[in-house]
């Protein structure tokens, strides 16, 4: 059977710093706590009105159509992962393939937050295998800026999050000793509601135990987005971090050994892992858990925050832009979020 290879790879991220600094205008926090605990320096926004997810997607996935050696219109199917679409419905995917001029190809968007593009590379990866599409476009991006608390309230997520997109083109190859070695995919849904976003949703609450906002007949109409969500922050992302952390430290390391069991491979056999860039600590831990030195492992959160479904494209695009991937180098990939959901994927490079 064939196997996919990334043929192209492209990353963008906006011109804009926001440092700790900048945060500290808006929020009680300091840059000694934001860099003690998640290791991030600075992140980047988007311009407010002038980019959007879909754009930053546009500007990644033009340079790894590029690098692919290929033009947009050579695309045939599109995948494209956020957690922060320009639109609720439609999603990002059919956004790109109008700004990118490309023919009526199928457009699928996924919704696996931090997990979202190694799930997404996953999809394009059995698409290839089976000879259905000859050149997959696979995106993750992300505009967090726009939706997020940026008063105390919301300080434990806000600091955390930056804006970015990453793209990689999938190629069918016959080369046996190159490509995608396998991906591995897993969720556990009674953690939904540790890392949510419940509004805008169609829920009526039913999950909620103790509900901020109530509805009644009169309220129809306003059930989807209410003055009393609003006014309670329910509109902005909720997380229990030390349990994201605990779960993640656990299930990162699992998935990559998972991968690794899957090949006949071990862990001193990894020339790079990129770890979903959450927090430095969590990437630490996982670095620790498999016995990794400092150049088998590439982390920049310092510099970009958490991009979520960006995070891993754009980590995988400067390592190799660094010269740090090489052909034939046992490249791994590893992502936990929000679901929880939690993926990996080995590729021989
Ligand atoms: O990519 C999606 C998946 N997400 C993750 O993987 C996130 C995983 N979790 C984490 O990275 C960490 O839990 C955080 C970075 C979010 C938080 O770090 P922590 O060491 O777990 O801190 P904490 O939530 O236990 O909070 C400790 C203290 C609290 O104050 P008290 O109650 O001890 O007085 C917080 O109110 O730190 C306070 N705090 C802050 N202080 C200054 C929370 N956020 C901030 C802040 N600045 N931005």
């Amino acid at each position: 059977m064939q196997r996919s290879k990334i043929a192209g790879i492209g990353y963008y991220v906006p011109k804009n710093v926001f440092t700790n600094e900048d945060l500290k205008k808006y929020m009680d926090t300091s840059d000694e706590w934001i860099q003690e605990r998640t290791g991030i320096q600075e992140r980047r926004y988007a311009d407010r009105t002038g980019e959007t997810t879909t754009t930053m997607g546009v500007k990644a996935a033009t340079i790894a159509i590029e690098r692919a050696g290929i033009t947009p219109q050579d695309i045939d199917f599109i995948v494209f992962a956020t957690l922060s679409p320009d639109y609720y419905f439609p999603g990002c995917g059919v956004l790109l393939q109008r700004a990118m001029k490309m023919k009526e190809i199928g457009a699928l968007d996924v919704r696996n937050q931090c997990s979202g593009f190694v799930y997404a590379l996953s999809v394009a990866d059995q698409f290839i295998k089976t000879g259905m599409y000859k050149n997959i476009l696979v995106v993750g991006a992300e505009k967090h800026s726009f939706g997020l608390d940026f008063s105390t309230r919301g300080r434990n997520i806000s600091v955390i999050f930056g804006d970015g997109a990453g793209a990689v083109v999938l190629q069918p190859t016959q080369n046996q000793n190159q490509g995608i070695l396998s991906t591995h995919l897993h969720s556990d849904g009674d953690s939904a509601e540790i890392l949510a976003m419940f509004n805008p949703g169609t829920h009526g609450n039913h999950w909620v135990e103790n509900p901020v906002a109530t509805f009644d007949e009169a309220e129809m109409g306003q059930m989807f987005m209410s003055h009393a969500m609003i006014d309670e922050a329910q509109n902005f992302p909720n997380m229990d971090g030390p349990a994201v952390f605990k779960k993640a430290i656990v299930k990162m390391p699992e998935v990559v050994q998972e991968a690794l069991t899957a090949n006949g491979l071990t862990s001193a056999d990894i020339n790079m892992l990129i770890p979903h860039q959450a927090n430095l600590r969590i990437a630490q831990f996982v670095q620790h858990k498999l016995q990794l030195r400092d150049d088998q492992v590439y982390n920049n959160i310092q510099k970009y925050g958490n991009t979520t479904a960006a995070s891993v494209p754009i980590a995988l695009c400067e390592a190799w832009e660094q010269g740090k991937i090489k052909e034939g180098d046992l490249v791994c990939l590893a992502a936990f979020g929000s679901g929880f959901t939690w993926a990996g994927a080995l590729i021989r490079w």
